[in-house]
């Protein structure tokens, strides 16, 4: 079903690699203009702030003439407005800050919409856009407008907008575009699992419910066209199959490090040609014992460097030795450091566990990959009211029963499912190509991979040495 392709010569792209680094190191071109370059001839590789970002397509290209790079609607946006390749196929807010710069405001991606803070703000001119436009500029956040459910558990009793346009018809809940790219291992299709049009089936013989994904992803796309395009009416099924063959044979990672090297030499498994052999299953390795073969859950859910793991002081006396240990041991870190989940919606609750004692991979379970292997909808606290910043929307939601009151930015899974319980739950994305896709989390909260590890040692009370720490961002650098 998915190609399998031969990589070119891992040789000759190192080289290329190597070069075009050190042809950007002397011209001291910035990050922005250098993710725009590709090396000659494999314009399957895009470089990024820790190296060299892969993704394989079938016959080895990205073919171009796909309605996914095509203007489907009326307001000249097309998937790939929001979703690009060098940059994990989502959008950098350094990428938007430049198309603003070029065009005034004017490039398709500002479109009142959804672009802006609000649909109604002032777009006259280009200090008002600028305005208009914020929230895409500084964090690379769309607005997700959804009406509260009409049987919710739950009313909004207050809101605070900044920007004046938010009530129970309409909340304005910024997130981050997802990745259009290793999708066969979706378990739920967006960040509130909305587009999941039915429930992905534990494996008959293939090991992924591919019938139901692509029904997910051709509703994902055709309420894109509608939406973020603008379209008056959705195209046939011929495209929306188009779009959706073309992204499902979509794989993407990190292929080489600025330091490390090459991701997949000396038996490591980096890069998106070994990705896209990647075992799997609905419910593999499930943390919650629920995988389909019986199985126990193994919290090594990450081994891509296990033979990076030399710790003898020779494998580090040079640089690149040195920074395949730190990946190495980042990897193990993910795997097996101690975290004591508690307070975590959907987890902590449904177990009735108080205190999980778990790891990154209790959560981030499916085995190279980093996603949940079945759908699993948690509130690791994100959208709290604590962790707001000004200039977020705050909805105070009143339970309809209890009176019970909660504030949050965004009540993720609940705009869904009209559930109390599902208040600020989202899913877990897949963490492969990660490097290249800040900022980080549904909402833009962690501007680099550092600021996602400090949001974890706070929120979970961890006390990660310094080390720990950079180990981690060094691993998931290299994902
Ligand atoms: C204006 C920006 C924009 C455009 C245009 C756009 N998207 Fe997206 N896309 C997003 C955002 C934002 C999300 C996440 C929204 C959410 O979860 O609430 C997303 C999510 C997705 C996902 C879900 C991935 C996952 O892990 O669940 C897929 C697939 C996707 N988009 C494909 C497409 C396709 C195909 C098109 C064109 C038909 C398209 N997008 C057009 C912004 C955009
Ligand atoms: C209790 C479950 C849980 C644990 C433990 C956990 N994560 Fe996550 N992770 C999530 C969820 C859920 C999200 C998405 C949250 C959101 O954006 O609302 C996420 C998001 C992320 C992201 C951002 C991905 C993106 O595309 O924005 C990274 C990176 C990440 N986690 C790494 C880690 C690391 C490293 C650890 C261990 C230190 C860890 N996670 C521990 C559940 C967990």
């Amino acid at each position: 079903m998915f190609d399998r392709r031969i990589s070119r010569s891992a040789t000759c792209q190192r080289l290329t690699a190597t070069i075009v680094a050190l042809l950007l190191a002397g011209t001291g071109v910035t990050h922005a203009q250098q993710a725009d370059r590709q090396p000659p001839g494999n314009p399957l590789t895009t470089a990024d702030l820790s190296g060299w970002l892969q993704t394989s397509a079938p016959n080895g290209r990205i073919d171009a003439s796909n309605p996914f790079f095509q203007g489907l609607g009326s307001n000249g946006r097309s998937c790939n407005s929001c979703h690009r390749q060098a940059q994990g196929w989502t959008i950098s807010p350094d990428e938007l800050r430049q198309r603003f710069a070029r065009t005034n405001g004017a490039d398709p991606i500002f479109a009142l919409v959804d672009g802006a803070v609000s649909p109604v703000a002032d777009v006259s001119n280009v200090y008002a856009r600028r305005s208009a436009y914020a929230m895409l500029l500084s964090r690379g956040l769309l607005r997700i407008g959804l009406p509260i459910p009409a049987n919710a558990e739950f009313r909004l009793s207050k809101v605070d907008d900044p920007y004046g346009y938010a009530s129970t018809r309409e909340l304005s809940l910024f997130r981050r575009p997802l990745p259009s790219t290793n999708l066969v291992w979706l378990t739920a299709v967006m960040w509130d699992g909305r587009e999941t049009f039915a429930p992905f089936k534990p494996p008959m013989d293939a090991g992924i419910d591919l019938e139901n994904l692509r029904v997910s992803l051709a509703s994902q796309a055709r309420h894109a066209i509608l939406g973020h395009e603008q379209a008056a009416t959705a195209p046939g099924d011929a495209v929306i199959g188009q779009i959706v063959d073309f992204e499902m044979h979509l794989f993407t990672a990190q292929v080489d490090d600025n330091t490390a090297g090459q991701l997949n030499s000396d038996n490591a498994m980096g890069g998106a040609n070994i990705l896209a052999q990647q075992r799997f299953w609905i419910g593999i390795n499930d943390t919650l014992g629920n995988d389909p073969t019986g199985d126990a859950f193994d919290e090594k859910s990450m081994r891509l460097f296990d033979d990076w793991n030399d710790p003898t002081a020779q494998f580090r006396r040079d640089p690149r030795g040195r920074a395949r240990a730190a990946i190495a041991r980042g990897e193990q870190l993910f795997n097996s450091m101690p975290i004591a989940i508690s307070g975590v919606a959907g987890l902590n609750d449904v177990t009735g566990l108080p205190v999980i004692h778990g790891s990154c991979s209790s959560c981030h379970n499916s085995p190279n990959i980093g996603n949940h292997s079945m759908a699993l909808p948690i509130n690791i606290g994100l959208a709290d009211a604590n962790r707001r910043t000004a200039d977020m929307p705050l909805y105070t939601l009143t339970n309809q029963a209890t009176g019970k009151v909660v504030q949050t930015t965004d009540p993720g899974l609940a705009m869904i499912t009209g559930k109390w319980a599902d208040i600020g739950k989202f899913k877990g994305p897949i963490l492969r190509g990660v490097a290249a896709r800040a900022p980080y989390f549904h909402n833009g909260s962690a501007a680099t991979l550092g600021d996602v590890i400090d949001f974890y040692d706070t929120r979970f009370n961890i006390h990660m040495s310094g080390q720990q720490k950079s180990d981690l961002v060094a691993f998931l650098s290299a994902l």
